[in-house]
């Protein structure tokens, strides 16, 4: 009897201590290159996981806490350059968040608060120079925007610079010839086929909307200045796939789900 209360104890103690230890996982490249180190305590990522890209240089960092992202994440290119970097708290975005240009200046620059996008957005030329700001909470407050010798060239109300953009939206110059259908087609993706499906399961549903409503976001998009969920970006990269005109055309098709 006095054998398996002491089998017990000390299975317990195994287990127990396999579970606390710190462990670092590592994976390879067929070459036997590092690919991925990862380090986890209490079985959760603690620390920093790093990828790497096949030639030995790193793609990413990203730091863990108890299971969270928490701390920096960074992104490299395969040159070795930085290419993004964002500070999060507790798995959302908190602190800055930054883009560079290949050269190693910096491209954009927005500020998230406990998983929201607070004060304003700044876009720089690649020679350095201001290309604009924008609010991001406040249509009232002031958008501006230079061109690269640094000479202003919009500085209004946000929502007045918005308003203007759309003026014209029912307008659009006759080279389009789509009726917006087909771009919609990789949205449908994420917001289902009839844009009535809140995308990642977050998104407001689109369907709908009025057209000057959706062009407006799309423009927030473009500028890096509208992120409801923390996956604005990601619909920057959708909105930059398209003209200006198309932009418009798909609003109107949207707007009509
Ligand atoms: C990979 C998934 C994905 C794809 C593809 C996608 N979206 Fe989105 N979309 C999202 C998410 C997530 C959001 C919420 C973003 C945020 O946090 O602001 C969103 C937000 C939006 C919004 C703003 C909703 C609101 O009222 O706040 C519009 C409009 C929109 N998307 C239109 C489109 C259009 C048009 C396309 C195709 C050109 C597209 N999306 C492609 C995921 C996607």
């Amino acid at each position: 009897m006095k054998k398996i209360v002491w089998f017990i104890v000390l299975m317990s103690m195994v287990i127990f201590a396999s579970t606390t230890t710190a462990k670092v996982i590592k994976e390879y490249y067929e070459n036997g290159n590092i690919k991925k180190s990862t380090s986890y305590r209490f079985n959760q990522k603690n620390g920093v996981e790093k990828e790497y890209y096949l030639n030995g240089n790193i793609m990413s960092e990203t730091e863990y806490k108890n299971g969270k992202i928490d701390g920096f994440g960074r992104i490299y290119l395969i040159n070795g350059r930085i290419e993004r970097e964002r500070s999060y708290m507790n798995d959302k975005l908190n602190g800055v968040n930054k883009i560079y240009f290949k050269n190693g200046n910096l491209s954009f620059q927005a500020y998230y608060s406990d998983g929201k996008i607070t004060k304003e957005v700044r876009a720089f030329f690649e020679n350095g120079k201001l290309k604009y700001k924008a609010p991001v909470s406040n249509d009232e407050e002031i958008f501006e925007m230079y061109n690269n010798n640094g000479t202003l060239v919009v500085k209004m109300p946000f929502g007045k610079y918005l308003d203007e953009k759309a003026k014209n939206l029912n307008k659009i110059s006759k080279n389009i010839e789509s009726t917006g259908e087909e771009y919609f087609a990789p949205c449908s993706a994420c917001h289902g086929a009839d844009g009535g499906f809140p995308a990642l399961g977050k998104s407001k549903i689109i369907a709908g909307q009025p057209a000057d409503v959706i062009y407006k976001k799309f423009i927030k998009y473009q500028l890096g200045a509208k992120d409801e969920t923390g996956n604005g970006s990601l619909m920057t990269g959708q909105v930059a796939m398209l003209t200006d005109d198309q932009l418009k055309q798909l609003a109107l098709y949207i707007s009509q789900l």
